[in-house]
């Protein structure tokens, strides 16, 4: 594993979060194996997975020393995955999210955008800030990505407002566990 070469590249000595794409069926143990060492040695403060589910974290519980701190996956109101973020919240695993904001692509949802629409009008917030403040009230941390600015500036400024648990069950309410992304073909595995 060429960490190291991240941390020369990145003029680091260490790295906050070192994370496994996904669960490659051949390779997954011995690369959480390989993780580990590195998280041991310091060269990381935290390692983590992505596109991992409950089984995936059941597998490797049988052969690891320390158990995934982060999980990175899409979630959105329109795909909540409550039964894996309860999950994750129960074994102290950090929901990062992936394209945050890709959902709001899916115009085919009237009621979900005219909700996110009323919100965003009630906290002078744009949709894309309602859908960043749920996440973070729902305890996880989701890392829009922005070429602009003014859209990074934004995307961090939803710390002045909060919304209701009335709004959060509202915005929940609209799950239809829609994703954006397609989930990679060799990401199922084991
Ligand atoms: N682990 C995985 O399997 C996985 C999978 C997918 C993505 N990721 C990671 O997740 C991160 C973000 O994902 P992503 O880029 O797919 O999706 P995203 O951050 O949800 O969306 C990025 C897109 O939204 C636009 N955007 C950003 N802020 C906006 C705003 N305030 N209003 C309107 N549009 C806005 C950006 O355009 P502009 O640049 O023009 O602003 C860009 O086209 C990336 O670091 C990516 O590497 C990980």
């Amino acid at each position: 594993m060429k960490v190291e070469n991240s941390l020369r590249q990145l003029q680091t000595d260490y790295l906050d979060a070192l994370l496994m794409h996904w669960p490659y069926p051949d390779f997954f143990q011995e690369i959480w194996h390989e993780m580990e060492a590195v998280y041991n040695e310091g060269l990381v403060r935290s390692i983590g997975v992505c596109n991992c589910r409950q089984r995936h974290f059941e597998k490797l519980r049988q052969t690891c020393a320390i158990l995934p701190m982060i999980n990175q996956f899409e979630t959105s109101p329109i795909n909540s995955k409550p039964e894996l973020a309860e999950y994750c919240r129960q074994n102290d695993i950090q929901v990062m999210i992936y394209s945050p904001l890709m959902n709001l692509r899916l115009q085919s949802r009237p009621q979900y955008h005219d909700l996110l629409q009323h919100l965003a009008g009630k906290y002078s917030k744009t949709k894309a800030q309602i859908v960043l403040r749920f996440d973070v009230q729902r305890g996880m941390i989701p890392i829009p990505k922005s070429t602009h600015r003014e859209r990074l500036e934004s995307n961090i400024g939803i710390f002045d407002f909060t919304l209701s648990e009335e709004e959060m069950r509202q915005l929940l309410a609209c799950n239809e566990n829609r994703q954006y992304m397609p989930e990679s073909r060799s990401c199922p595995g084991l």
